[in-house]
């Protein structure tokens, strides 16, 4: 292994904006995790031979050197073996000189579900707080295609850890201001008339670095607390009406079977109109980080909202005042005061392509990518910007075009190899549009500073940087 510079790379420090400790540690912890994945990446990269291009990829590189290894056996009807080393998610074979002159692995010897490449190494990292039940990872969007975000690489946050739940046990309780109380079993829930829905889920938090300086390196680190899944169960206004509400009944408080026992109250008119519960994710069933085997499903609404691992609602005519919605997930804004229940998710996007620790090799054609979303509804219009903010142009938007889900957007951009600042806005279909960081602090006051600030909530535009000589950095705050 190539030795690596320990200091790696720098992070702003924020010791002069008057931080409460907590909040500091949090945002050092979040360079910290960001810092040891980018220090790996170096060093795999300073031990290969594919440190030039745009999408330098020692994984790819490294692996062709089992190439030898592989030919030696070839004219014999040797098993491939697979290697312990592969990236998470993949097994590791060996790879033949030429793929035409050998017999490929056989059918379903993988046992019938499948694994990807070997030659990709996306992952999620951890947030590194104290204890891992306690945490959260960031989704790789820099890698991202289309809209959907793979299962394995949806963001997580966990409050108590993962609970291994066995579905033939698992039961939701709806109780409290209805004339019927139910329990059901997974198997009741299934026997509903089911729909599928694409939503992204965000977490409030995301970007929490960001508020005062660029901080993180990557679009992974500022952005990566969002992702899209296909998502299938029973609309809830199904159950709703199974129970029959009371009237005067406002309010829902959702319970989660994890050991942190994870409750919110969720507004009743929200309830009934396009709240799920949902156990099925892109086409299987919902994974267990992501709430096996129930969850539910909030269209729009921060994530903590989304009660994993559901397993009680309680109807009632006002709030509970849980801890996720007193103590945090609140705002406090400029005056001292807190809002309370901010709820929505609004209209938010952010440059994929190019983004920060990319290197672009040379002046020429390239194309800006990136993804838009807004709890409200549909994006309608994104726009670029390659002059930081000077002109905005109308990017294209690739179908489909969903409500409450990433939509990808693309611009085509000649580069002439002059320092560029590149950022893009989005506009919603209620005639949202996405403001700047600095518009968003003037309102609620600056994140973190001593007195007041939200660390939740941070829709601003993001904006990255390209030098002279192609790296591109974090430039938040600069549009
Ligand atoms: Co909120």
């Amino acid at each position: 292994m190539t030795k690596v510079d320990d200091t790696g790379p720098s992070y702003p420090d924020l010791s002069g904006f008057d931080l409460p400790a907590d909040k500091l540690a949090q945002i050092k912890a979040m360079q910290e995790a960001e810092k040891r994945s980018l220090m790996a990446r170096k060093a795999e990269l300073e031990e290969c031979e594919c440190r030039e291009g745009m999408f330098p990829n020692p994984i790819a590189s490294r692996r062709s050197l089992f190439a030898g290894a592989a030919a030696a056996v070839a004219a014999g009807a040797l098993p491939v073996i697979a290697r312990a080393d592969a990236p998470p998610g993949a097994i590791e074979f060996d790879v033949p000189d030429d793929s035409t002159k050998v017999q490929g692995r056989l059918t379903n010897d993988d046992g019938g579900y499948g694994s990807r490449s070997q030659f990709e190494d996306e992952v999620r990292w951890r947030f590194p707080t104290a204890t891992k039940e306690s945490s959260w990872t960031m989704t790789p969007l820099a890698a991202g295609m289309g809209i959907i975000t793979p299962s394995g690489l949806h963001f997580e946050r966990h409050h108590g850890g993962i609970p291994t739940i066995n579905p033939a046990n698992h039961t939701l309780t709806v109780h409290g201001m209805c004339k019927t109380p139910k329990k059901y079993t997974m198997a009741d829930l299934k026997r509903f008339p089911s729909e599928s829905r694409v939503h992204f889920i965000e977490c409030s938090g995301n970007g929490l670095t960001e508020f005062l300086k660029p901080n993180l390196k990557t679009v992974q680190g500022t952005h990566g607390l969002t992702s899209t899944s296909e998502w299938t169960g029973v609309p809830l206004s199904t159950i709703l009406a199974e129970v029959g509400v009371e009237p005067g009944a406002a309010w829902i408080l959702a319970e989660g079977a994890d050991a942190a026992v994870m409750t919110r109250s969720v507004p009743i008119d929200k309830a009934w109109s396009d709240a799920m519960l949902v156990y099925g994710q892109n086409g299987e069933a919902i994974r267990p980080e992501q709430g096996y085997p129930l969850r539910l499903l909030l269209p729009g609404f921060e994530g903590n909202t989304h009660i994993k691992w559901l397993r009680r609602l309680e109807i009632s005519d006002k709030p509970f005042m849980t801890r996720e919605e007193t103590s945090k997930y609140t705002d406090v804004v400029k005056d001292g005061k807190a809002r309370q229940f901010t709820f929505m998710m609004e209209a938010k996007s952010v440059v994929t392509f190019p983004s920060g620790e990319m290197k672009l090799p040379g002046p020429g054609f390239y194309e800006i990518t990136g993804i838009a979303w807004s709890g409200r509804g549909r994006i309608k219009d994104v726009e670029v910007t390659t002059d930081g903010g000077k002109t905005w142009h109308y990017a294209s938007m690739q179908g489909p075009i969903l409500p409450i889900a990433h939509t990808r957007f693309r611009f085509p951009w000649m580069w002439d190899g002059n320092p560029a600042l590149i950022a893009s806005r989005c506009i919603d279909e209620t005639g949202y549009m996405q403001p700047t960081i600095a518009q968003i602090n003037e309102v609620r006051g600056v994140n973190g500073s001593a007195k007041y600030g939200s660390i939740y909530h941070l829709n601003g535009i993001m904006a990255w940087a390209v030098a002279a000589d192609g790296t591109v950095t974090n430039a938040a705050h600069q549009v």
